[in-house]
C-alpha cells in the first residue's frame, strides 16, 4: 500500500481522536478478547462434545451431555456479552481497518447476527430437548453455526490486517465489486488456533467440573475420576494439536518485520509449550483443577497477547501507529466507566458466588444470611449506576441545548 493512500486511512481516524491513552484501550481489548475466546472455546467444546459423545453414547456420556446441554446455554450468553468489549475497543484505536474489513464483508457482518441468533436458540433447543433425551439435530444445528460465525469474525480480523490486499479484494478484472457480499481474509491455520482450543479448554472444565462436584449427592466417585481423567487427556492431546498448528501460522507469519523474535512472541511460544510439558506431567487431574485453570488462562491470555503483537507490528510497518492517535483526555468519562467497570466486577462476583454456592450445597439462596450484604451492595450500585448516568446525560442534554 503506498503511502498517500495510508495517509488517507489515517484521516479516516476519529477527529475528535481517544479520550484516553491509547495504549490502555489496547491492554483492555487484549484482556476482554482473551476472556471473549475462553468462553467461545467453551461453548464450541461442549456442543461438539456433545454431538460426539451422543455417537458414542454410554451412562457417563449420556450424564455429561445433560451438564453440556445446559452449560453451552450459559457459555453462549457469556460468549456473546465478552465479544461486545474488544468489539468496542477495536473500533475506538483500530477504526480505519475494521470499519474497511467490515465494507468489504458487509452483508456477512450483517449475517453474522443472524448466525450467532440461530446457533444461540438452537442451543436452547438442545437444552429443552435433552430432558427427553436430546434431540441431536439441535447440537448440530447449533456448532455448525457457531463455526460459520468463528469464520466470519475470524475472516474480519484477517482483512483488517491486511490493507495491501484490499484494492484486490474490491476489484474483479476492470470492475469494482463493492457488495460486500464475500469473504476474503480466510486464513484456516489462524482460524484452527483459535478453534482448536476448544476441546482442550473443555478437558480443563471437566476436570474443574470433577473437583467441583466431588462430595455432592448424586455424584459417584468412579463418575467423577472418569471425568477428570477424559479432561485431562483432551487437554493433552488437544493442546499438542495446538501446537503444532501454532508452528505452521509462526512459520507462515515469520516474514513479518520484527515479528517472529519479537519478546512478546517469544513468550507466547514459550507459555505454549511450557503448557504442554506441564499437561504431560499431569497426575491427579481433579486435585491440580485449579492450578491448571489459572495456567490455562495465562497462557491463553499471552496468546492474546502474541495475536496482538502480529496486528501491532504488521501495521507499524507500514506506518500506523495507535500511540500517535489524537489524545483528547477526558477524565469525567473515562472515571465513569473504570467505575462501571469495577461495579460490573462486584455485580458479577456476586452472581458467581452464588451460583457457586447453589451447586454445592442443597440450600436454598434465602438460607445464606452470609451473603445478605453483598447481594445489597450488588443490587443497589446499579442503581445509584443508572441515577448518576441517567443524571449526567439529562443535566449535560439541557446544557448544551439538546433538550429544551
Ligand atoms: C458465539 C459465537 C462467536 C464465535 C464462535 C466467535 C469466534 C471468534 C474467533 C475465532 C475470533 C478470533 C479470530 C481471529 O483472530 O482470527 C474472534 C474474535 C473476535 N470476536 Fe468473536 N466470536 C463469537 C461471537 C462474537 C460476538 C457476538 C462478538 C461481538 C459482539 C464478537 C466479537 C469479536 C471481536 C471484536 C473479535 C476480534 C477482537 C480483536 O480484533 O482483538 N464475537 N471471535
Amino acid at each position: 500500500m503506498n503511502t498517500i493512500a495510508f495517509e488517507y486511512l489515517k484521516l479516516l481516524r476519529d477527529p475528535m481522536g481517544v479520550p484516553f491513552y491509547p495504549q490502555v484501550f489496547e491492554a483492555l481489548m487484549v484482556l476482554t478478547f482473551a476472556l471473549h475466546i475462553i468462553f467461545v472455546n467453551l461453548v464450541i467444546g461442549t456442543t461438539g462434545l456433545s454431538i460426539w459423545y451422543y455417537i458414542n453414547r454410554n451412562d457417563y456420556t449420556e450424564r455429561l451431555i445433560g451438564g453440556f446441554a445446559r452449560a453451552s446455554t450459559i457459555m453462549t450468553s457469556l460468549a456473546i456479552v465478552l465479544g461486545v468489549a474488544p468489539l468496542l475497543f477495536v473500533q475506538v484505536i483500530y477504526d480505519p481497518f475494521w470499519y474497511t474489513a467490515n465494507n468489504i464483508s458487509a452483508w456477512w457482518v450483517l449475517g453474522f447476527l443472524l448466525f450467532i441468533a440461530i446457533s444461540f436458540t438452537t442451543s436452547y433447543l438442545f437444552y429443552f430437548s435433552d430432558k427427553k433425551g436430546g434431540n441431536i439435530i439441535w447440537a448440530i444445528l447449533s456448532f455448525v453455526f457457531l463455526i460459520i460465525a468463528g469464520i466470519v469474525i475470524h475472516a474480519l480480523s484477517e482483512q483488517m490486517i491486511s490493507p495491501e490486499k484490499w484494492t484486490k479484494w474490491i476489484t474483479e478484472g476492470d470492475k469494482i465489486n463493492l457488495y460486500g457480499n464475500k469473504l476474503h481474509g480466510i486464513n484456516v491455520v489462524r482460524f484452527l488456533h483459535f478453534i482448536i482450543p476448544s476441546f482442550a479448554v473443555t478437558g480443563v472444565f471437566m476436570m474443574l467440573a470433577s473437583w467441583y462436584y466431588r462430595g455432592k449427592e448424586g455424584y459417584s466417585e468412579s463418575y467423577l475420576n472418569w471425568l477428570a481423567n477424559k479432561g485431562r487427556k483432551m487437554a493433552l492431546i488437544f493442546s499438542i494439536i495446538q501446537g503444532i498448528v501454532g508452528a505452521i501460522w509462526y512459520a507462515l507469519e515469520i516474514d513479518v518485520k520484527g515479528f517472529a523474535l519479537h519478546p512478546l512472541t517469544l513468550l507466547g511460544i514459550l507459555a505454549g509449550m511450557s503448557y504442554i510439558g506441564y499437561l504431560m506431567k499431569l497426575k491427579e487431574p481433579e486435585k491440580r483443577a485449579i492450578p491448571t485453570a489459572i495456567f490455562t488462562f495465562m497462557v491463553i491470555l499471552l496468546m492474546a497477547i502474541t495475536r496482538e503483537t502480529l496486528r501491532n507490528v504488521k501495521l507499524s510497518n507500514m506506518g500506523y501507529s495507535i500511540g500517535d492517535y489524537k489524545l483528547s483526555l477526558d477524565w469525567g468519562s473515562t472515571v465513569l466507566f473504570l467505575l462501571t467497570f469495577i461495579m460490573g466486577i462486584i455485580v458479577v462476583s456476586y452472581i458467581a458466588t452464588i451460583v457457586y454456592k447453589l451447586g454445592k450445597s442443597n440450600k436454598k439462596v434465602t438460607e445464606m444470611p452470609e451473603l445478605d450484604t453483598f447481594g445489597k451492595i450488588a443490587v443497589s450500585l446499579p442503581v445509584i449506576w443508572f441515577i448518576v448516568v441517567a443524571g449526567f446525560g439529562i443535566i449535560l442534554a439541557f446544557s448544551n441545548g439538546a433538550l429544551p
